[in-house]
């Protein structure tokens, strides 16, 4: 078997996936030239400010990679076709949203940006290339990117493999550099082993060998929905108990406790939430479910489907919660939003279930003032703007849509938190950001409304001592 020894790799999509996997690998292979290509000039721009607070992705230890690699061997650029044309090995880590318009509205992933990508491939193509899908992408995309290369006739040989990322978001750097594993997915002929092994030996610069697991494309590609269909599973589950906790007067925490003792459960994923959100989860279990029902898999479908319904609940429940405490009414009220992304240290707010919560609080003409550390004001606009200008989801439908003007007025957008929660009537903790729990609680108690609300929507807040300042505080899974 011929080795292909790789030493020069690009990575077409430098956003939450490509940049950082980019990032470490130009770290971990001084050896190999990495070129991260945009076509979004703003982005790449902000990849190459020397302002390391600048890049366009906040992620704990993401600066320091890029300081290091950048210049040496990792560079962005939106050069596309120079470094297609100079790669041995092409990464795809494009975005594949959920479709917003046509066959599959709402549930099959949108692979435009996929199908672009290898057009672009295929005609500036020279010489042999093995192109690896990074993005999470629904099973058999490999084979309609081999047909798109093929069919150039120009007699190149495209290998195409999988290579899912499992990373989460605000800790990228700590799962890349020690994954539990990096998944390669290949065809079963000579020349796809090879560019398994190619790939295979890229890793292992750095992954240790019995971390690193092969398997068949559409094995891959599928099991990177299948994890991501299970830890939102988890999530969904520990949530449906919440429900029941408030009304029983059990603590959700302790139950969450004390089933993850049990080692075949485990203790992780088991934070009860006001839902789970980002990029992936509701993304690859609706492409899960479209997959079952094209499938004539009825019944599958409707077993995954129900994570996504318990998860919509449990945004609206939050929400319901509030409007309820705050006397059936929060029309004209402040309420405090501590959080916008869709978890702590990013500051990624795709799917965030602020959005959604926040949109049932504007349904009944709330007054919303947010501070999240660090999500923009502009993208906090722009994700409630697309909600407007959509509309799906279970209770979303319900409302009805808000110009963007009505919005602006309702919610204001603060960089300090203090701010945020000055004279409010309610603050609703949204994010679990590490700050939220390092707040003066008797300053913020003095310059509300009363009786002062607190909606904890990740159970982060000190309760008891809250409680004992005069707060009225509610948290999932524990009630009042
Ligand atoms: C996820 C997968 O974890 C990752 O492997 C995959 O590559 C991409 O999708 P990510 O979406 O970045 O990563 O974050 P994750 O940590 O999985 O959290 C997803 C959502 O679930 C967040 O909104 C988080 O707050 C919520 N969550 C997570 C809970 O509500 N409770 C938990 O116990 C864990
Ligand atoms: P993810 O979370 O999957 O990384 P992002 O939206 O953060 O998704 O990043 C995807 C990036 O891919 C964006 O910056 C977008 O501009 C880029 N992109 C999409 N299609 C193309 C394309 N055909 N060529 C180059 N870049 C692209």
């Amino acid at each position: 078997m011929t080795k292909k020894q790789i030493k020069n790799i690009c990575c077409i999509g430098a956003g939450y996936v490509g940049g950082p996997t980019m990032a470490v690998m130009a770290q971990k292979c001084p050896h190999i030239k990495v070129n991260v290509v945009d076509m979004n000039e703003q982005r790449i721009a902000d990849w190459n400010d020397s302002d390391l607070n600048k890049l366009p992705i906040y992620e704990p230890g993401l600066a320091e990679v890029v300081d290091e690699a950048r210049g040496r061997n990792l560079f962005f650029s939106t050069s596309i076709e120079k470094a297609i044309d100079e790669a041995e090995v092409i990464f795809i880590s494009v975005n594949t949203p959920t479709k917003t318009y046509g066959v599959g509205k709402g549930m099959a992933a949108d692979l435009k940006y996929i199908e672009l990508c290898a057009r672009q491939i295929a005609s500036v193509a020279k010489d042999d290339k093995i192109i690896v899908e990074k993005s999470t992408l629904p099973v058999r995309t490999a084979e309609a990117i081999k047909t798109i290369l093929d069919s150039t006739g120009k007699g190149v040989q495209f290998d195409i493999l999988s290579s899912p990322e499992f990373l989460a978001e605000g800790t990228a750097i700590q799962d890349l550099t020690r994954p539990d594993r990096f998944l390669i997915g290949g065809e079963q002929s000579q020349s796809g082993e090879e560019a398994v092994q190619a790939l295979v030996d890229v890793y292992s610069n750095w992954v240790p060998r019995e971390n690193i697991v092969t398997t068949r494309v559409w094995s891959s590609e599928l099991s990177k929905l299948t994890a991501n269909a299970f830890l939102a599973q988890r999530v969904s589950s520990i949530n449906a108990i919440s429900a029941l906790c408030e009304k029983t007067g059990a603590d959700v925490d302790e139950v969450a406790n004390a089933i993850g003792k049990d080692s075949r459960i485990g203790a992780k994923f088991l934070k009860s939430s006001i839902g789970f959100g980002g990029s992936c989860f509701q993304k690859d279990i609706l492409n899960l479910v479209y997959l079952c029902r094209h499938f004539n898999l009825p019944e599958v479908a409707y077993y995954w489907e129900q994570v996504i319904k318990m998860n919509d609940y449990q945004k609206h429940r939050f929400a319901k919660m509030i409007i309820d405490s705050l006397f059936n009414t929060v029309s004209g009220k402040k309420i405090a939003f501590l959080g916008w992304a869709f978890k702590k240290d990013t500051n990624d707010s795709r799917e965030s279930a602020a959005i959604y919560v926040a949109d049932e609080l504007l349904q009944d003409r709330a007054e919303i003032h947010v501070y999240d550390p660090k999500v923009t004001a502009e993208h906090i606009y722009a994700d409630l703007e697309y909600l407007q200008e959509h509309r799906v989801g279970q209770y979303v439908e319900q409302g009805e849509k808000m110009s963007m003007e009505e919005i602006r007025n309702l919610v204001t957008v603060h960089s300090s938190a203090y701010e945020a929660m000055k004279a409010a009537h309610a603050i609703a903790i949204l994010t679990e950001w590490d700050e939220f729990k390092t707040y003066n609680w008797q300053q913020v108690y003095n310059d509300m409304l009363k009786p002062a609300f607190v909606f904890d929507g990740r159970n982060i807040a000190p309760k008891e001592e809250m409680n004992e300042i005069g707060f009225e505080v509610y948290s999932v899974g524990r009630g009042k």
